[in-house]
């Protein structure tokens, strides 16, 4: 049988790599983005109440209509700004679906998508998997900023899209009030779609804003901003999510959503609705992870690994250039192997591998696994 599958050269994860390796040899897990401890039991509750009060068979195609209400609230609380429920908001099986699907709906052959490297697995396979073209633009360590300059530079005609992280996975770093400007200003007046991934936004720290493209008027009209629960609410496995968007451009988004998805998970629907009436349940987030963030490095300021804090998210890279000059991806499975503890070589989301010594290590982990991960590392 003679077929030619659409997306060739593609690995198998490197989450799926070294959480498999992490289990071979018994290591502590700190490389796949979720957390070691149960999620509320009151959101538990919610849920299976909602099984049992009968939300078990197809919720609408744009999601439970009550959820896109109480989202639409969210909204309003934390950024003083409205979408409209009917049709400007659908859940979705999580992140990961609502940006395939976003990518789906409006890149086709030869468009051209502006990322920025190290970057989320699934952008990239996602844009060639539509025939489009990744450009690539690097993010230097520690400190990830990105250069404008170089941004508008690779803006031209067959741009149809920007996607933008911010807190950003793998580096914890936030973008600006002045990035998200400067955004606003290279994308005015023409017709890019910007897909601001905003998965972290809860989990913020040191007194910082989360910067939403929805504060941004003209940055707004032209964005999705993906979401997704399972980050929020520490079940990453129920794979429940959502986006917003203009009516227009969520229209169309809908049009691929019912085809490929159709509706998501009902019964987590309807206990998320219930849990979100409580806004402490996601403002009390980042105070949550902080101290965790805090916790870690506290622990492991006196080891050989070097870092900045993580500005968001629930990741902290730790640069290792003063203990060994092992390749990345070489010391991440030495490590994992030999010492216990399973972390993520930054290298394998940078453009052709870049190397920059550093490995992505997730605090979202009880304090006595941390404990324990940093007795490991103060070792090494
Ligand atoms: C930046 C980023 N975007 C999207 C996702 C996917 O989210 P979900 O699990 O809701 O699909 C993740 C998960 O790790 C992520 O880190």
């Amino acid at each position: 049988m003679n077929f030619k599958p659409k997306l060739t050269n593609v690995e198998i994860s490197i989450f799926s790599v070294m959480s498999a390796l992490a289990n071979k040899h018994n290591a502590l897990n700190l490389s796949q983005g979720f957390p070691n401890f149960k999620s509320d039991q009151k959101l538990i509750d919610a849920v299976s109440k909602a099984m049992n009060s009968g939300y078990n068979q197809y919720a609408p195609m744009a999601g439970n209509l009550e959820l896109r209400q109480a989202i639409a609230k969210k909204f309003e609380l934390l950024y003083d700004t409205s979408y409209n429920p009917e049709t400007e908001i659908t859940v979705t099986a999580g992140a990961t679906q609502a940006i395939f699907t976003i990518i789906s709906t409006f890149i086709k052959l030869g468009d051209e998508v502006i990322i920025f490297k190290p970057a989320y697995d699934c952008y990239q396979p996602a844009i060639e998997l539509n025939g489009g073209k990744p450009i690539a633009i690097g993010l230097e360590a520690p400190y990830y900023k990105i250069d404008w300059k170089l941004v508008e530079q690779s803006i031209h005609h067959n741009t149809k899209m920007i996607i933008i992280n911010t807190p950003h996975n793998p580096s914890g770093t936030v973008m600006s009030k002045a990035d998200l400007v400067k955004l606003q200003e290279l994308t005015n007046h023409t017709d890019i779609i910007v897909l601001s991934d905003e998965v972290y936004e809860h989990i913020i720290f040191d007194g910082e804003q989360h910067q939403s493209v929805c504060l941004f008027p003209q940055l707004k009209e032209r964005s999705f901003i993906t979401a997704s629960f399972g980050k929020t609410f520490h079940n990453t496995g129920w794979k429940v999510g959502y986006c917003c968007a203009p009516k227009a451009l969520m229209e169309a988004f809908r049009n691929v959503h019912q085809f490929n998805v159709f509706s998501v998970h009902h019964p987590t629907q309807k206990g998320l609705t219930d849990y979100l009436t409580q806004p402490n349940h996601y403002l009390d987030l980042s105070e949550f992870y902080q101290k965790k963030r805090d916790t870690f490095l506290k622990l492991i300021k006196n080891s050989r690994f070097k870092f900045t804090p993580s500005k968001g998210t629930y990741f902290q890279v730790l640069d290792f250039s003063e203990i060994t000059s092992e390749k990345d991806t070489d010391f991440a499975k030495r490590l994992t192997i030999e010492e216990g503890i399973a972390s993520i070589p930054l290298s394998v989301f940078n453009d052709h591998q870049r190397d920059d010594n550093v490995l992505r290590f997730c605090f979202a982990k009880t304090d006595d696994t941390l404990k324990a991960a940093a007795e490991i590392l103060n070792k090494i």
